[in-house]
């Protein structure tokens, strides 16, 4: 199965889903690929913010190789579940959306944890909170295994 977390940025709350997210695919045995990408091309190419690098250190994570990116339409191609961060990554990732088969790709990612509540994980890049976000991040992504891992 292809992941593809989504933010705005594409180097605060994406980049930590990927390496949560691949974490957990990796040690439940799973062969998952996990990607991430950004609506905003703002920060094509740079690393993920060092706020997101330090508390993934501090959480036993290293994602210090990743390279920010803007989605594509042709992720609709290669991922098969699309995990959006926030309403506004949402309402940009649809709008590229070609058919209904790319749209069921398309998930808010705190729905894993509160089901129906579309909440979204606070952008954290002018607020800061990095270790908040990266619980809620954790904790949902537990959950997007225990609903994928059952279908493999
Ligand atoms: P992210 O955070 O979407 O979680 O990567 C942001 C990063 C950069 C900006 C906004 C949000 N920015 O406006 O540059």
């Amino acid at each position: 199965m292809n992941v593809l977390a989504v933010c705005l940025g594409n180097i605060c709350r994406s980049p930590l889903a990927e390496g949560i997210l691949a974490a957990k695919a990796k040690e439940a045995d799973l062969d998952w690929y996990v990607d991430s990408a950004g609506t905003s091309g703002y920060h094509d190419g740079e690393k993920a913010d060092r706020r997101s690098i330090e508390i993934a250190k501090e959480r036993g994570l290293d994602i210090d190789d990743q390279r920010s990116r803007k989605f594509v339409v042709a992720d609709f191609d290669q991922f098969d579940l699309i995990l959006v961060m926030d309403s506004s990554n949402y309402q940009n990732v649809m709008k590229l959306a070609r058919n209904d088969d790319d749209r069921e790709k398309v998930e808010i990612l705190l729905n894993y944890s509160f089901p129906g509540e579309n909440r979204a994980v606070p952008d954290p890049y002018y607020e800061g909170g990095f270790g908040g976000v990266y619980d809620l991040i954790d904790a949902a992504c537990d959950q997007v295994l225990e609903v994928y891992r059952l279908e493999q």
